[in-house]
């Protein structure tokens, strides 16, 4: 008999998609993002830090000539739920104008977020702009906004691992998972 599976996480109430869902996903991602751009070359943009882990997978399945830049927006967040505007706090170093944009976030939530980032590109007047996700939770869409390319649609439940946090812990592990109730207390120290 194999030995039992060991948990991803302690703190996680269930794991919404385990890390061979992702890896099987990504790669087709891949593919779908390369029909779109066929042999083009087109600029990255990654929202940091939650779209770091999908980013990294994603342009390792990607061969077609890439350029990288990040952005950063601030948390307005507490904790687990969404409160005010986002804004942003480091901008881009690459020139985008007359480039093809594919802008990457990790989870579409209210929509707020990559409303603001998708204006901010446009000013900078891109030749085209699509955006990347690689989870919606679209029952939680406060603005008309729909990325071009999404990864799972998932149910609204708050959600750490691979990449995503909860006062900046367990970006780093493989899977995704659902917190439990217990641990979605802010920590004495962030
Ligand atoms: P939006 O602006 O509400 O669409 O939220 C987007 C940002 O909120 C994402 O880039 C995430 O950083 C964060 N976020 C939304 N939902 C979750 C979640 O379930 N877990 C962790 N972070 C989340
Ligand atoms: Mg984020």
């Amino acid at each position: 008999m194999p030995p039992p599976k060991a948990a991803v996480h302690p703190d996680l109430e269930s794991v919404l998609v385990s890390s061979a869902r992702i890896k099987r996903r990504i790669k087709e991602m891949g593919r779908e993002i390369k029909r779109v751009y066929g042999r083009d070359e087109f600029t990255v943009i990654s929202i940091i830090n939650g779209a770091i882990m999908f980013t990294a997978d994603l342009l390792r399945e990607i061969e077609n000539p890439v350029r990288l830049d990040c952005i950063r927006i601030s948390s307005y967040r507490n904790e687990t739920k969404s409160l005010g505007t986002p804004q942003l706090i480091h901008s881009l170093t690459l020139d985008i104008a007359g480039r093809d944009v594919l802008l990457i976030d990790d989870i579409l939530d209210t929509g707020k977020t990559l409303l603001l980032v998708t204006e901010l590109i446009r000013k900078l007047k891109p030749a085209s702009l699509r955006t990347c996700v690689l989870l919606d939770k679209k029952g939680r869409r406060e603005v008309n906004f729909e990325a071009d390319f999404v990864g799972f649609k998932i149910p609204d439940k708050f959600v750490v691992g691979y990449g995503l946090d909860f006062a900046e812990r367990y970006r780093n592990l493989p899977a995704i998972g659902v917190l439990k109730p217990a641990r979605q207390n802010p920590p004495a120290r962030a």
